[in-house]
């Protein structure tokens, strides 16, 4: 009888929403106030809780028996369950066992792939191509919601200037107009053009905000920096996700100017919601809210529950402190009802927008996730992906002929390090449910693309410890071989989350193996595989050719041997800094020029005494089996009024004997500013594709829009005055051109 009247509840609301997909948004929302209006305070408390399934773990607590928290309507959300039998399984207990049925929302980080791995975001922000990063996107939603899931935590847009720090990995580098680009792009790809289609996802733009300030590359810790550089550096790609559409935010971990992101008012309800009229749901980050207990923010849970509801947070992840609490603080008069339906409001919107109301199961179909997950499509981009992901560092000459690409013809090749036949740390970090056994390793895209070579392996040694039991074996690979590749570098778990590093060579034995293989005097590839830049200034001395191959994802090794062996001509750069030591960190390519600028020969400027200024590879930077020759840098006009435009073009062409792709980038400097201004900004970049010989006029315009920064006011304006400008294959062009900005 009480199951008969709980699926007649689910039934009336179902018919009540069903037919809603197509009217006019204000029904949706009377739909809405008439859900609410029938909700339990207890109930409406549950639509703000998000907990994890046991499947998996990515934080650290667990709660047990968080299905029983579903059956009496404790929880509306769950992250970490996924496959569309699972979460099926649980979405009945959802719309079959509650009172009013109402559908859960599954969340999970497809950060860059779900079962089919992609190259980690660090490594495809290399790719500068939006339309591969959002296709990126686009697939892995429908993949993941091929598997029963609603909602994407992803794009994490923190830019980052730190390598030390572990989760470079996941964002899109150092670069805040690059990386608002991609921003948009992701959450274009994630939520495509209508929620309502079963291949989209919300998006989860995060971490809000500034989490990849933390000091000293320290994991959850501090962040502190001005306005300025705040609104200036950091907040636009965030704003760039949310002016996309992102549906929903997540508050970072760190502390800003000593207030915990969960309990500042001033970034979720000031910034958010009043200055860019962000409309969705603001999810915290796991135990978030708890932690402004050790942050020493707030004095216990229910004193954490309220600040962060007062701040703005809908929905608590894994901490549970709304579900503890909120009743408690409704009850003593410190938080309004008002304020607790709004938020649902908001929950329900969403889950009303992915169409769960008119079929709650529309996503867990096991079909659709047997045809899609893994499939050919899938592959096949991880594949185009990761080529276009590498950066080829250095490729220099070896009596008159450079090392890559590889001759396909029968050589004895040797493939050495740990990295070279790993199945799992190819996918890199946050690697979702990637199978690893679908993984090709380097060995195997060799094998693949070049089936006639002769091709050894041998371990050497591990990505850590101490152990040199392999050096022999790999030195005697080494020896009978012509060419040695290298692939070397991090395991998936030595970056991402909780993986800060303050060295930055290659962890373990790793180095050393190096050295002993170099002794042999072989022409030596270095195949890097990381998920931040490696200190590698000693290496880079004595190899002659790098490959940056980070993490690339489920057909990771078919991509770097399409490149090794020339079927892929390498076009990526870098978007961040390879720094020469630790000591010079942070370093960026648009720094401030400061008062006493770098001069050789006087010693009172300002430099190190014990390593030069400038990096080892810088933004922007990165080679091709091509090459590209600058010309004719020419301007529409030398002075541009504040309402004009200005035309930029310059010819490129290929002057090498292969076809190849350019990622032409232009750069201005303001030379004086109310408040200073930085040596280099980058304002536009187009990637072009050249045959030998071609050459071809690329155009870029820009405005007085492109030339604003926060004065000393905190007006963002353009002011009136001299700029350069610069065009070139990397941060360090020095192709220049000069205007006038005028009023
Ligand atoms: C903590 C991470 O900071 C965040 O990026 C992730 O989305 C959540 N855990 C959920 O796994």
């Amino acid at each position: 009888m009480k199951r008969n009247i709980i699926i007649s509840a689910f039934i009336i609301i179902t018919l009540t929403f069903s037919s809603c997909a197509s009217r006019s948004k204000d029904e949706v929302e009377i739909k809405i106030d008439d859900l609410l209006s029938e909700m339990t305070l207890e109930e409406k408390i549950g639509q703000l809780t998000l907990f994890t399934s046991s499947w998996t773990q990515t934080g650290p607590t667990m709660r047990e028996g968080y299905l029983n928290d579903v059956k009496q309507g404790k929880c509306g959300n769950i992250f970490n369950a996924h496959t569309a039998e699972y979460t099926s399984e649980l979405q009945r207990i959802a719309v079959e066992e509650t009172r009013l049925g109402i559908p859960l929302l599954f969340g999970y980080d497809v950060i860059h792939g779900y079962k089919t791995i992609f190259p980690i975001p660090l490594a495809e922000a290399c790719s500068w191509d939006l339309d591969l990063i959002e296709k990126s996107a686009r697939l892995s939603a429908k993949e993941a919601a091929a598997a029963g899931l609603h909602w994407n935590f992803n794009p994490m847009v923190d830019i980052s200037r730190d390598p030390r720090w572990g989760r470079v990995a996941e964002g899109s580098g150092e670069d805040t107009y690059l990386g608002s680009l991609i921003a948009s792009a992701k959450v274009r790809g994630i939520q495509g053009d209508d929620l309502k289609d079963e291949s989209t996802l919300l998006a989860c733009v995060k971490h809000f905000a500034a989490y990849g300030a933390a000091q000293a590359g320290r994991d959850y810790h501090t962040v502190d920096m001005s306005e300025r550089v705040l609104r200036e550096t950091y907040l636009p790609p965030y704003r760039a996700a949310i002016d996309a559409g992102s549906a929903t935010v997540m508050t970072s971990f760190n502390e800003l100017d000593g207030v915990p992101a969960s309990g500042s008012k001033y970034l979720m309800t000031d910034v958010l919601r009043e200055e860019w009229k962000f409309r969705g749901f603001v999810v915290t980050d796991y135990t978030a809210i708890n932690e402004m207990i050790p942050h020493g923010f707030a004095k216990d849970t229910a004193d954490a529950a309220l600040l962060a509801m007062k701040a703005g947070v809908d929905m608590d992840m894994q901490g549970g402190t709304y579900l503890l609490h909120l009743q408690d603080l409704i009850d003593q008069g410190k938080v309004q009802e008002a304020a607790i339906d709004q938020a649902v409001r908001r929950i329900l919107k969403a889950k009303f927008d992915l169409g769960l109301f008119d079929d709650p199961y529309r996503y867990s179909d096991v079909d659709r996730e047997n045809q899609v997950v893994l499939s050919k499509e899938m592959m096949d981009h991880s594949r185009e992906a990761g080529r276009k992901s590498i950066v080829l560092l250095k490729n220099d000459a070896i009596d008159g002929k450079t090392l890559l690409p590889l001759n396909k013809k029968p050589k004895q090749l040797a493939l050495i390090g740990p990295l070279a036949h790993n199945q799992m740390d190819i996918l890199g970090t946050w690697h979702a449910s990637g199978d690893a056994s679908k993984s090709t390793t380097v060995l195997d895209g060799i094998k693949e693309v070049a089936p006639d070579i002769d091709v050894v392996y041998a371990e050497g040694c591990k990505t850590y410890g101490e152990d040199r039991s392999g050096f022999a074996e790999a030195i005697s690979v080494a020896k009978r071989s012509d060419i040695v590749l290298m692939a070397v570098g991090e395991n998936y778990r030595q970056n991402g989350e909780a993986a800060s590093r303050t060295n930055l060579n290659l962890p373990g034995m790793q180095e050393e193996l190096m050295e002993a293989i170099l002794d042999l005097g072989k022409p030596v590839v270095l195949i890097l595989m990381s998920g931040r830049p490696l200190t590698i200034e000693n290496l880079s001395q004595k190899v002659p050719a790098i490959l940056n191959a980070w993490h690339l994802g489920t057909k990771g090794g078919s991509a770097i041997a399409d490149v090794l062996f020339g079927d892929y001509n390498p076009s990526g750069k870098l978007v961040m800094t390879f720094p020469r030591n630790v000591g010079q960190i942070p370093i960026y390519y648009n720094m401030k020029n400061t008062g006493r600028p770098f001069k050789a020969k006087d010693k009172y400027t300002s430099k190190y005494l014990d390593v030069a200024n400038d990096p080892l590879y810088p933004f922007g930077y990165g080679l091709s089996y091509t090459a590209f020759e600058y010309s004719d840098l020419s301007l529409s006009q030398s002075t541009m009024r504040l309402d004009e435009d200005l035309n930029i073009s310059v010819g490129v062409t290929n002057t090498g004997s292969r076809a190849g792709e350019e990622v032409v980038q232009l750069y201005i400097r303001d030379l004086v500013g109310n408040v200073t201004r930085p040596v280099k900004e980058l304002k536009g970049f187009k990637k072009i594709s050249l045959e030998p010989g071609q050459t071809q006029l690329v155009e870029f315009t820009i405005s007085a829009e492109d030339l604003k920064f926060y004065n000393q006011d905190m007006s963002f304006k353009a002011e009136p005055g001299d700029f350069l400008l610069y065009v070139g294959g990397s941060s360090d062009a020095d192709l220049s051109g000069k205007f006038e900005l005028i009023n």
